[in-house]
């Protein structure tokens, strides 16, 4: 199997610290990490609950992919990320497959990760990210 595990589930959040207060004092649950990710154009928090994780991700700027999700679609899921031992063979079977990539190559995601996103359109309006485990 390609997959591991469920990563995380990502949420785009207008205010990342209003985000965080609200998970704070309504589930008990705080920030695990949280970091500027400039590449990407968010700030993102990630919250443990249990042995799952649940991802922040807030707008840096209006012209970021995050603020353009927030203006068509609000606050939301944004994405799902499964975690994968080779992250270059699950994109080369992808490719292999016909799967629409919106990354060919790995790129730098949160904690130094190595991440790669999968196009919507492949999962029936889903955005997919695949994160290799480190
Ligand atoms: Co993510």
């Amino acid at each position: 199997m390609l997959l591991l595990n469920l990563d995380h589930v990502a949420l785009a959040v207008r205010d990342l610290d209003e985000a965080l207060d609200r998970f704070a004092r309504l589930y008990g649950v705080t920030a695990a990490s949280r970091e500027v990710v400039a590449s990407e154009g968010v700030e993102e928090a990630m919250i443990l609950v249990g042995g799952s994780q649940v991802q922040l991700l807030a707008p840096l700027s209006p012209d970021s992919p995050v603020a353009r999700f927030l203006e068509r679609r609000g606050e939301g899921i944004h994405h799902l990320a499964f975690a994968v031992p080779d992250l270059d063979a699950a994109l080369a079977h992808l490719a292999a497959e016909g799967a629409e990539l919106v990354d060919a190559e790995p790129r730098r995601g949160g904690g130094g990760s190595r991440i790669a996103f999968v196009h919507p359109r492949t999962f029936g309006g889903t955005l997919t990210e695949l994160v290799e485990s480190t």
